[in-house]
């Protein structure tokens, strides 16, 4: 079926959800949306990030999409029953696939999960992983400060490992073996991190994690394009912030082409 997926994050964060999907069907045509104008969810209340997401996947729906793919840990946290209440099509989250394969590559059954503050205290990591396995012991920490850092270029800076240091020192002393990046940004800070744990964890990349899910429900549903169906990929954002190209180029792994930005009166709906 060669309708569009949609996927939408609270900024260009989402783009290495894309990065991957694009890696695994090449097929498919992606629509994004980024929602930059009111970037960060990570920091706001339950009710405003589910109707956030309600008005991102509204704003997608408009293309026809065959699946919608929620490719930010906050309101894939706080928002997936909204959605799934919500919707006709199928929603795919990050948090699920990102707690499974921590839960498969775990062998000692110490796990850590860092996010943003309001994916952290919703809790949504921990119970996806307990669901699956209760005997886990998870060690969550928001890190607030590392979306700032990654929006402002600082991937391999001092500044960012000293932070990343403070973090995870918890985390390491528990003993953890697999750390889940519970946010779309912190798989730019893959070296980094690496670096703060000495090479002694496994990073599960909620993204990568995601995008095996997606073509798998496509495969169980016969939703798959067509092969050869070579539809241009849409990007949307809800304001074009200063650096847009250069950190959303980062984090697609490519440079992004062509993105358009919405009428954000229309989008919230003052203008119609
Ligand atoms: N996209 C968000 C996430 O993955 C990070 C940025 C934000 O706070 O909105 O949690």
């Amino acid at each position: 079926m060669n309708k569009p997926i949609g996927i939408f994050d609270s900024g260009i964060g989402g783009l290495t959800v894309v990065k991957q999907l694009k890696k695994i069907l090449p097929d498919e045509q992606l629509i994004y949306f980024g929602d930059t104008a009111r970037i960060p969810y990570g920091t706001k209340s339950k009710k405003l990030i589910e109707q956030f997401a309600m008005e991102d996947a509204r704003f997608l729906l408009r293309y026809d999409i065959k699946m919608l793919v929620v490719a930010c840990n906050t309101a894939s946290s706080l928002a997936m029953d909204v959605l799934l209440k919500n919707l006709d099509i199928p929603v795919v989250g990050v948090v699920i696939p990102g707690a499974r394969a921590a839960v498969n590559i775990s062998k000692n059954k110490r796990i850590g999960v860092i996010g943003t503050s309001a994916t952290i205290n919703s809790q949504a990591y921990n119970n996806s992983i307990l669901q699956r396995d209760p005997e886990v012991r998870i060690y969550a920490k928001p890190c607030p400060l590392l979306v700032p850092l990654v929006e402002e270029g600082w991937l391999n800076d001092p500044v960012t490992d000293l932070t990343l240091q403070k973090y995870l020192a918890d985390l390491i002393k528990e003993e953890i073996d697999t750390l889940i990046l519970g946010c779309t940004h912190y798989p730019l800070l893959e070296e980094s991190i690496r670096k703060a744990t000495k090479n002694q964890v496994e990073l599960i990349d909620s993204g990568k994690e995601t995008a095996k899910v997606v073509k798998q429900a496509l495969e169980d549903k016969n939703l798959l394009a067509s092969p050869g169906n070579k539809k241009e990929h849409l990007f949307f954002v809800s304001d074009i912030p200063v650096k847009f190209s250069e950190i959303g180029s980062a984090f697609l792994g490519e440079p992004l082409h062509k993105i358009e930005r919405i009428d954000y009166e229309t989008f919230i709906g003052i203008k119609h």
